[in-house]
């Protein structure tokens, strides 16, 4: 069923609501087609299947309403929010209180971003905490982001664009909703799944495009110190593509201007999905 979003309407009883109780996607179009759908109702039946919420319909059957909900849309370029609550019923903890599993797609005009954060970089701070529903559901895409939300109100009120999560050693994993690599010595360094990150889908993206230019990278745990004295730093999502850092902490990275290698990437990955 398409609705307009103000006729759409979930119940107060939707665990989404009540507890945090779903999982979700971020998706947006090129050209009208969503960009990477498998790769992401992949991660979205993973992320589900991390915290027992059981599918409502087969993974192309969804594929074909969010296509189907892109197209009634008529946006130039559409950003897509898929989600999956695990749906309603009485109150309480207990999962097999919720009836059935709901699903959601969201689909707004894509906004586009200020070429200046391309052409200048942006600023990051750091934050040690963990996502909030990391300890049961690593890596999934649930969609308490409340510990991101403060990391990022810090960043903001610091005047910096993201906020990277570093975990109790120090260690950098990611931004609030993007994935982080550093230039260091060459290398292109990015954290591993095992670190706890939400395996970004433009994270596989960029380090296939690395590879094609032949650009030596490491998935590996990625020191804060690291990360300061690297000479190109950059974060990558959906939304932003990949968006040059040149300040972290208020400390300037590299030459202070989006490196080569973070151009060259990204004009690479805007020629795959162009
Ligand atoms: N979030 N890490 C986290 C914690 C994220 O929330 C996201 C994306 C990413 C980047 O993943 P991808 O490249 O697949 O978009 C990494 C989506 C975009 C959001 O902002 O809702």
């Amino acid at each position: 069923m398409i609705l307009q979003p103000e006729e759409a309407k979930v119940s107060v009883y939707d665990r989404g609501f009540l507890y945090g109780d779903s999982v979700f996607e971020t998706i947006r179009t090129y050209a009208g087609e969503p960009f990477a759908l498998d790769e992401h109702l992949a991660r979205l039946e993973r992320s589900a299947g991390r915290v027992a919420i059981p599918l409502p319909l087969p993974r192309a059957d969804f594929a074909l309403e969010i296509r189907r909900a892109i197209r009634a849309a008529r946006n130039p370029e559409s950003y897509v929010r898929a989600m999956i609550t695990r749906g309603s019923g009485p109150m309480g903890l207990d999962t097999g209180l919720a009836e059935k599993a709901l699903r959601v797609v969201l689909v707004e005009p894509l906004q586009a971003l200020p070429a200046t954060m391309y052409r200048d970089g942006v600023a990051v701070t750091t934050f040690k905490t963990r996502r909030a529903a990391d300890e049961v559901a690593q890596g999934a895409k649930v969609s308490n982001y409340l510990t991101s939300m403060m990391a990022l109100k810090e960043a903001r009120a610091a005047g910096a664009h993201e906020a990277l999560i570093l975990d109790g050693s120090g260690d950098v994993l990611e931004g609030t909703t993007s994935n982080v690599f550093a230039l260091t010595q060459g290398v292109l360094v990015t954290p591993p799944e095992e670190a706890g990150i939400l395996v970004g889908i433009t994270r596989a993206h960029v380090l296939e495009v690395a590879g094609e230019l032949g650009i030596p990278v490491r998935v590996e745990r990625l020191p804060l110190e690291t990360l300061r004295s690297a000479t190109e730093v950059f974060i990558t999502s959906t939304l932003r593509e990949i968006v040059p850092v040149v300040r972290v902490d208020g400390q300037e990275i590299g030459a202070r201007v989006p490196g080569r290698t973070t151009r060259a990437i990204h004009a690479a990955f805007r020629q795959k999905v162009g």
